[in-house]
């Protein structure tokens, strides 16, 4: 534990909409077990932020964060070593989410692109709630609150980070130095394609799960996006415009270069290379489904692992607060 105080402190979040799939895997996911050693490491279920975008699907979301937890844990996640945690379950983060919309004008919220492009994606007119639009302030109130140093994010995140500096500053400068101003820890971003080819993403339906089940697996793997102008078994194949190729580079990387030469030879058909796939992605997430299955048989040892990491999380939470309460003179 002693050791843990020297490390830098990292935080980052996910919101849980669903089951985690290789997107998220290589996005962020892999990156962040990597961390574990190097850092003091916060892993937080974001579902309070679900509300901004997904008040339809409200009800889901206490089920969708066991859903990430388990796929966390899975994954390698280890509450032993990393602080893994629920944003509704540590208070604190309400409290600063309001002193922090003090220290931001709605000016510069309305300009976040993110929030630009959810509007005009979403097509929300003026469907947009408070909260919505306070979303980066909720998001550096997470990330403040534990006084962290650098924040693991893909580039899309970048803007949020921005702003939480800028409220950091802002605080640290009309009531003194209290935050540290977290720096990006920009995960390299891999395009990873989806089903149809396209950036995976679940709201493009494209999505194959790092939990699925090998017959869920291969079900998903077989209709998926490879080389269009190969028609015929006997047509040579580009490999470099498939997506079965690229998922090959990340999870069979011993047997890329068999697959581009058979590929290019036309001395493999589609079904058989994406069959072989199968088999190397099923090898790949079979410790993570087995850890999984673990967890999700035994929900008692869940709800203790949630809870534990809940409660050291309040605990950072409050000492921040205190100082906040202290350096505010109010509170
Ligand atoms: N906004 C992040 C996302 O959509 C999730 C998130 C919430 C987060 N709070 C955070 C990420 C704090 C990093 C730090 O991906
Ligand atoms: Fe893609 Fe494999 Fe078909 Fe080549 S043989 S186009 S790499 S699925």
């Amino acid at each position: 534990m002693s050791e843990t105080k020297s490390k830098k402190v990292i935080l980052s979040g996910m919101r849980p909409t669903g089951r985690l799939h290789w997107g998220n895997y290589t996005g962020a996911l892999e990156n962040w077990n990597k961390l574990q050693d190097e850092y003091n490491c916060h892993f937080m279920v974001a579902d309070w932020h679900v509300l901004t975008t997904a008040l339809d699907k409200a009800k889901e979301i206490g089920h969708n964060s066991r859903e990430m937890f388990l796929d966390w844990l899975g994954a390698g996640l280890d509450p032993e070593k990393s602080v893994l945690f629920i944003q509704s379950e540590v208070k604190e983060h309400a409290e600063l989410n309001l002193i922090l919309s003090m220290m931001i004008s709605m000016g510069r919220l309305e300009r976040n692109p993110t929030f630009k492009e959810q509007i005009r994606d979403l097509n929300m007119g003026n469907e947009i709630s408070f909260g919505h639009l306070g979303y980066p302030v909720l998001q550096a109130a997470d990330i403040l609150v534990y006084k962290a140093h650098a924040v693991p994010v893909g580039e899309d995140q970048l803007p949020h980070l921005e702003l939480t500096r800028e409220m950091a500053r802002k605080f640290n400068r009309i009531f003194g130095q209290v935050f540290p101003e977290p720096e990006p820890l920009v995960t390299k971003f891999s395009r990873f394609p989806g089903t149809d080819g396209k950036r995976m993403s679940k709201s493009l339906g494209n999505t194959i799960e790092i939990s699925a089940s090998p017959e869920q697996i291969i079900k998903k793997i077989k209709p998926a996006f490879t080389d269009p102008a190969r028609l015929r078994k006997t047509d040579p194949g580009n490999p470099d415009i498939c997506a079965v190729y690229t998922w090959y580079q990340k999870f069979a990387p011993d047997q890329v270069e068999e697959t581009a030469s058979e590929c290019r030879s036309a001395s493999r058909g589609c079904v058989d290379c994406k069959l072989k796939l199968a088999d190397g992605v099923i090898e790949h997430f079979a410790p993570l489904r087995a850890r999984r299955a673990e967890y999700e048989n035994n929900p008692k040892q869940l709800d203790e692992i949630i809870a534990a990491g809940c409660e050291r999380a309040r605990a950072e939470a409050a000492r921040t607060m205190e100082e906040v309460h202290k350096t505010m003179g109010i509170g």
